[in-house]
């Protein structure tokens, strides 16, 4: 935070105290509420505006049941370990109004007043209608009243456990809890911007049927496919232009159906959310395989989620929703990749509000900020001793928490820079793959080569006669994230990787060597601050950089 933010931070904070006594809504003055955090989009890139600047979510992600005020104080030592900006947490319909139409926000209050004492942004996890596609974090007024509240029904007329999407009851109630949430969260934050992103539902689709078969939905799967998503979602297989679902879509038709209804049940309720108070808001997905042929819903992956394929119908249906976000819980590197890039769009920002917490996943920290991600969240980051394994680590508590830690503490101080640079497309990544080779990123310019498992010392070959290799290298957690901030400097910050960088522009027979290359951090002022400068053995066989990250800025030259 820069000098003037933090004067205007203390002066609203002095503002907000003389208003909180009020029981009208305090006023907000227009700078402030200028500086909502929202999405801002160029040249097909994203970026979140927090405060009025580019910001990027260091963030972690909580476990499940880890939403209430007790569950907090083992939630906060792990964010610290962690050096996190960004904490991603459930508020569960069913704690905040346990009984119809009384609400109780006293977690909420909490949760934001530990946010703060803690300097950390939170992304609220609204657990609604829908938590890992079921209906478990609803109230139990709307858990077992089936008549009220109807679950879906296959084609025998069997009750399914998800709650349907066309249930008039349970979308007028899960719009008027998240309504109060976010008319709350506006009282309470609308001049300190803590909350930064809200997320509606929580993986939500259907496992085991495609669709809802209930006559409501009989009568409305017959009906022509809406204007919107004719224009958006193409169909895999080339049938009619226009028509009722199955004449367009044939046998994706159901998939496409439940994922048009789920769709449009959230736009209902992000839209009434955001007309009360405006924050960016998103959904997250439990993911279809990435890299398997295209072929319609064969009970593989929740249908009516916001897969891949279906991004294009979250797009038409729900406008209020900004981002379909990956959950990712394969450290497979081409599945990894791949699942990237199916997400990031021009028409959509990458944000991964969740992947496993185990030590494969921890290289990707470099691939995601290198890709310009908005942020991304390990799954499971606090101590209450759940292990998360297989989907996560064995380990829990610090083990756990400090592989991740180490990189986000590495880039805390330069968070602000990193997410301009981000936004102006200056950034790249790479993680070790599976099969270890080497990886090439092509800069405006310049190629940087990015090699692992290599001793410091010393080129591959020159030695032999040596076999033994790097510690800790048995499992591939390599990365590297550079940033080009001009024509030939640019930031370095990875681990367990060796870097070399070449000239790569028009050969006029020079050659290029280091200039500089100081390793330091950025002040709070946003000055580079010199620790020391690397050369002789630390430069000779490239940058190797060790199992702590360090910022490195470099310059280039060429004689
Ligand atoms: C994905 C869900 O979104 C999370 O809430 C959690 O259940 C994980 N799966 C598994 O730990």
């Amino acid at each position: 935070m820069n000098n003037v933010t933090g004067h205007l931070l203390t002066f609203l904070s002095v503002l907000t105290l003389a208003t909180s006594s009020l029981a009208a809504e305090p006023t907000v003055p227009a700078a402030r509420a200028a500086n909502q955090p929202q999405l801002i989009q160029k040249d097909g890139r994203y970026t979140l505006m927090v405060d009025g600047a580019p910001f990027v979510m260091l963030g972690a992600q909580v476990h499940n049941s880890s939403n209430y005020p007790e569950a907090l104080k083992k939630v906060w030592p792990a964010i610290q370990d962690m050096h996190a900006n960004t904490v991603e947490i459930p508020v569960a319909w069913e704690q905040i109004e346990a009984v119809e139409g009384k609400f109780d926000f006293s977690y909420v209050d909490t949760l934001l007043e530990q946010a703060r004492q803690h300097k950390v942004r939170l992304v609220l996890l609204w657990f609604g209608t829908w938590k890992n596609t079921g209906p478990q974090y609803t109230p139990e007024w709307v858990k077992f009243n089936n008549q009220r509240f109807p679950r879906m029904m296959d084609k025998n007329g069997k009750v399914s456990y998800c709650l349907s999407p066309f249930g008039e009851e349970t979308l007028k109630a899960d719009k008027k809890a998240f309504v109060a949430l976010m008319n709350h969260i506006k009282n309470r934050d609308q001049l300190h911007h803590t909350v930064i992103m809200m997320q509606v539902e929580n993986e939500v689709g259907t496992y085991g049927l495609v669709r809802d078969f209930s006559p409501q939905a009989q009568v409305r799967f017959k009906q022509d496919v809406p204007q919107a998503v004719l224009d958006h979602k193409k169909s895999p297989v080339a049938l009619a232009a226009k028509g009722s679902w199955s004449e367009v879509y044939g046998d994706y038709a159901d998939q496409y159906f439940h994922t048009y209804a789920i769709a449009s049940y959230i736009e209902e309720i992000a839209k009434a959310g955001r007309a009360v108070y405006d924050l960016p808001m998103y959904v997250n997905n439990s993911l279809r395989d990435p890299l398997e042929p295209m072929a319609p819903w064969k009970d593989n992956f929740a249908s009516g989620g916001p897969t891949y394929d279906a991004i294009d119908i979250y797009k038409a249906a729900a406008p209020h929703i900004d981002i379909a976000a990956p959950d990712i819980y394969s450290a497979d590197s081409n599945k990894f990749k791949a699942t990237l890039d199916r997400f990031q769009r021009q028409d959509n920002a990458l944000m991964l509000p969740e992947m496993g917490n185990a030590a494969e996943y921890v290289r990707y920290a470099y691939l995601v900020l290198g890709r310009g991600a908005l942020g991304f969240s390990p799954f499971g980051i606090d101590y209450t001793e759940y292990s998360n394994f297989p989907l996560g680590s064995k380990m829990t508590g610090k083990p756990m928490v400090e592989p991740f830690g180490k990189i986000y503490a590495a880039f805390r101080p330069m968070e602000r820079q990193w997410a301009q640079w981000a936004f102006e497309g200056r950034t790249y990544g790479v993680a070790e793959n599976d099969a270890r080779t080497d990886q090439t990123i092509s800069l405006k310019n310049w190629k940087a080569t990015i090699s692992f498992r290599e001793w410091q010392f010393g080129d591959k070959g020159m030695f032999p006669g040596i076999k033994d290799l790097p510690e800790h290298t048995d499992i591939p957690n390599g990365g590297v994230a550079i940033a080009q901030i001009s024509n030939n400097e640019f930031i370095i910050v990875g681990q367990y990787a060796r870097v070399r960088i070449d000239w790569a522009g028009a050969n006029d027979g020079k050659t290029s060597m280091w200039g500089r290359v100081e390793e330091g951090h950025y002040d709070a002022s946003g000055k580079w601050i010199m620790e020391r400068n690397w050369n002789g053995d630390q430069t000779d066989y490239g940058l190797n950089l060790t199992g702590t990250p360090v910022v490195l800025k470099v310059r280039m030259g060429m004689y």
